[in-house]
């Protein structure tokens, strides 16, 4: 048997460091930033407590940051003269301006504690696992060591991303050339359980819908007259909007599936995801089965969380969350 000396162990120890690190996981901050996990709690249920549109404004941020290129807080990046950044592409224009707020405050507060180790990409994920759970919902498996993006372009969000006026047939794509399976998409899209939709995205369905149908026929009449009154200003006035889930708006629940078999589907695309074969199945299993809901929702949000991270020098540790730290152009 052949013994090792010590110098050659450790020669082989610090090559193997950096393959290591490759790896998310979930103590990861344990000995860097021990109050990782106490002070993001902290800063976020905080702001969700002064304001209720934190958690859906964070689950969908954390949403349009990882379905692209994985979860690296390219959406956060500000655009410049020379850079147009992914947060303003077309499709996420809307994104709230409270996901982005409450990335801000924990980096802030942790920039403090624990000065150029935690990266905006950890922050965000972690930030939605918990607001989830503020809201009521289940706990996905928390992996950390993710590092920030060094690019952050527009066009790579562009048409990547599922819209409301699309067919399933369009939608399924989407999400299973991303290696999600329609069950995991059905699921995930369970997080329109909370938060609201502009009037924009779905005032078609109301005025005009078609020669036949003035309102689309998949809303429940009352629903419908009801959103058409909440709606009648929205070309005046742009930030008229509805809650997506109308019963339990902020609560996390099973409600988002229940609703779309009554017609209570806002987005033409959470309608058609009941008036569709291969999706109806799952939204009818989640909504007799809030378990089994919930279980499924925070497999495919891990599964989410952990595709295509950025480890090692491939990304950075940003000093501030909205900008590079080394201007490039
Ligand atoms: C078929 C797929 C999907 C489509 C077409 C879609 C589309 C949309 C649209 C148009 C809005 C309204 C944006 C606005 O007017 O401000 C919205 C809101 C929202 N979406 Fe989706 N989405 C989809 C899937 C998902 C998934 C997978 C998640 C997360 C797991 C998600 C989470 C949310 C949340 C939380 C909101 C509310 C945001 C807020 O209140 O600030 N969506 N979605
Ligand atoms: C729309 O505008 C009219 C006239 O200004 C006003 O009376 C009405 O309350 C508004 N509706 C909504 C839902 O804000």
């Amino acid at each position: 048997m052949t013994l090792i000396n010590p110098t050659t162990f450790l020669i082989l120890t610090l090559t193997f460091i950096p393959l290591i690190q490759t790896q998310l996981t979930p103590n990861y901050y344990q000995k860097t930033c021990p109050k990782f996990s106490e002070i993001i709690h902290k800063v976020v249920t905080e702001k969700q407590q002064t304001c209720p549109t934190t958690a859906a404004a964070t689950l969908r941020l954390f949403f349009h940051d990882c379905l692209v290129g994985g979860c690296d807080a390219s959406i956060l990046i500000s655009s410049n003269s020379v850079n147009k950044a992914e947060r303003d592409a077309a499709v996420n224009l809307p994104l709230s301006g409270d996901g982005f707020d409450v990335v801000s405050r924990v980096k802030t507060t942790l920039e403090i504690e624990c000065p150029g180790v935690v990266s905006c990409a950890d922050i965000l994920v972690a930030a939605a696992h918990d607001l989830i759970m503020v809201v009521g919902g289940p706990a996905f498996n928390l992996q950390l060591g993710r590092k920030d993006s060094l690019v952050s372009k527009a066009a790579d969000s562009e048409n990547q991303f599922p819209l409301p006026t699309m067919t399933i047939s369009q939608v399924i794509p989407i999400f299973t050339s991303k290696g999600f399976t329609i069950q995991e998409m059905v699921a995930l899209v369970g997080g329109h359980t909370i938060g609201l939709s502009h009037c924009n995205q779905f005032s078609y369905r109301l005025f005009n819908f078609s020669p036949k149908a003035q309102i689309d026929p998949a809303y429940n009449p009352k629903y419908a007259e009801g959103l058409k009154k909440l709606c009648e200003n929205y070309t005046k006035d742009p930030s008229m909007s509805a809650f997506n889930d109308v019963m339990t708006p902020n609560k996390f629940d099973n409600m988002y599936y229940k609703n779309l078999r009554k017609g209570l589907g806002l987005l033409a695309t959470d309608s058609a995801m009941f008036e569709d074969p291969r999706t109806r199945p799952y939204v009818d299993m989640y909504a007799d089965d809030e378990n089994k809901f919930f279980q499924d929702f925070a497999r495919v949000m891990e599964k989410l969380s952990v595709s295509q991270p950025k480890t090692g020098n491939k990304g950075e540790i940003r000093t501030r969350c909205d900008s590079f730290n080394t201007i490039s152009y």
